[in-house]
């Protein structure tokens, strides 16, 4: 059994994760829209991904016999700006919610919740992950800069995308 505490701040991470999944959906669209499918297609296994992880603390709740409570999910942007802008601001999302992953083993920390802590371990391992992609292709589309050609061929390696 879980604090209701700590049921509580699952709840709200399961809603930023939804949110996450809703913004790169977005982004998705956006991109689509800029003719650049390869991002798009990226967008959207990451939209799912992020679906994938609600779920995962929706399933955890579950198992410790807490009761899941889903909120509005807040309308994310349409326009980006840019190819780049996109990323950047996926790196920007990324680590507020690292942020808030921490937070929350801070949490379970002061709560004495070991299950818990076990549990987010998972999460602390993937934002590690998710921020290093992230930036790894804002690094890249700096490097192209306004470049049509490398643009094409970022597209193309992030249109190669599994998912
Ligand atoms: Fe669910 Fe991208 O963190």
């Amino acid at each position: 059994m879980i604090s209701k505490k700590v049921a509580e701040a699952l709840n709200a991470q399961i809603n930023k994760e939804l949110y996450s999944s809703y913004l790169y959906l977005a982004m998705a669209a956006y991109c689509k829209a800029e003719g650049l499918g390869g991002f798009a297609k990226w967008m959207g296994v990451q939209a799912g991904e992020e679906r994938g992880h609600a779920m995962k603390l929706y399933g955890y709740l579950e198992d410790q016999g807490a009761k899941v409570l889903l909120g509005a999910i807040a309308a994310p942007p349409s326009d980006f700006g840019s190819a780049r802008r996109v990323f950047e601001e996926t790196l920007a999302h990324e680590q507020l919610i690292t942020a808030s992953i921490h937070a929350l083993v801070d949490l379970a920390v002061k709560e004495k919740d070991y299950a818990t802590q076990g549990m987010l371990q998972w999460f602390v391992n993937e934002q590690v992950e998710e921020e290093s992609t992230a930036a790894e292709v804002v690094a890249k589309l700096k490097m192209v800069g306004g470049d049509a050609r490398g643009i094409f061929m970022v597209d193309r390696e992030l249109g190669a995308r599994a998912g």
